[in-house]
């Protein structure tokens, strides 16, 4: 009896000592957080121009206490055409004191008028996912697309179009799923049946050098006892490590400093 409670005691020092170091987020608090985002300048119709070079982009507002103290982590930020449920990655960003978080997406606003010019897909989504095992959440902000031809890019689609009206070629994302990315990024499988998203994987710290499920890809995330990873030039770099791990030299791998037994007691929390 004695012994047992000794042990509880020494297991509820554990996870005070750890929460204080790694200031981990209750689930409330990532909940907190996740109602405090909002996007700027929502409108659920949008109109762009087929030729509309700029990049799609996404601003977010958010309470700077809420999700900063302590750290609640965006684990993916995209936009996403409902209809053929494609994915389009935009650069990973955290929260930090400024209270806006600005990114921009793998796909210009005249490739997402294009598609809803020739496909039919006016229905898209901006996403934001925040958290950490087990508690995510998301913060969906759906559009519908309206489009608008300049003359200079008027032949190319009508082209476009005329191919995609055809019958018998209605099949064909079912022969050649991949879809086209823009230049720098590749096309990878989703892990859904016929679903593919851009990702550049020179900076895409969960597929780091190649597509997710590709035996060169690296998920810079899963290095053991790392804090804050980056995936740069195709590789992983350690920022940061936590309190039971050191930099190695090489700045790629997390070395234990002898006290990781610590974190093995509350990885068995999730
Ligand atoms: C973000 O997108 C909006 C809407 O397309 C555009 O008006 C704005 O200029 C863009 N901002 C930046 C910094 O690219
Ligand atoms: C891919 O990421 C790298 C590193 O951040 C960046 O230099 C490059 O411009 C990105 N490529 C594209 C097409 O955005």
């Amino acid at each position: 009896m004695f012994h047992r409670s000794t042990a509880l005691a020494a297991l509820a020092l554990t996870f005070f000592s750890l929460d204080t170091v790694r200031a981990t987020p209750t689930q409330t608090q990532i909940q907190a957080c996740s109602q405090s985002i909002s996007l700027d300048n929502y409108q659920d119709t949008v109109t762009y121009s087929t030729s509309d070079s700029t990049a799609h982009n996404q601003s977010y507002s958010y309470s700077v206490s809420a999700c900063t103290t302590p750290g609640v982590k965006v684990t993916s930020i995209y936009t996403q055409d409902l209809d053929s449920n494609t994915i389009y990655t935009c650069t990973l960003k955290q929260f930090d004191t400024t209270g806006t978080l600005f990114t921009t997406c793998s796909i210009t606003n005249g490739a997402i008028a294009t598609t809803a010019q020739s496909s039919g897909d006016q229905d898209w989504g901006d996403f934001l996912k925040v958290g950490q095992k087990p508690t995510f959440y998301t913060i969906e902000n759906d559009y519908t697309v309206d489009y608008y031809t300049a003359p200079t890019a008027s032949a190319a689609s009508r082209k476009r179009r005329a191919l995609q009206d055809e019958p018998g070629l209605e099949a064909r994302s079912d022969l050649s799923p991949r879809i086209n990315c823009p230049a720098g990024f590749s096309s990878c499988w989703t892990g859904v049946r016929d679903q593919f998203e851009c990702i550049n994987t020179s900076s895409d710290v969960e597929s780091c050098g190649a597509c997710p499920r590709s035996s060169d890809a690296q998920d810079c995330t899963s290095i053991a006892g790392s804090n804050e990873v980056q995936c740069f030039a195709s590789m992983c770099k350690v920022i940061s490590c936590d309190s039971y791990h050191t930099l190695s030299a090489d700045g790629t791998s997390c070395e234990p400093n002898g006290r990781h037994k610590k974190r093995s007691i509350y990885a068995t929390r999730f």
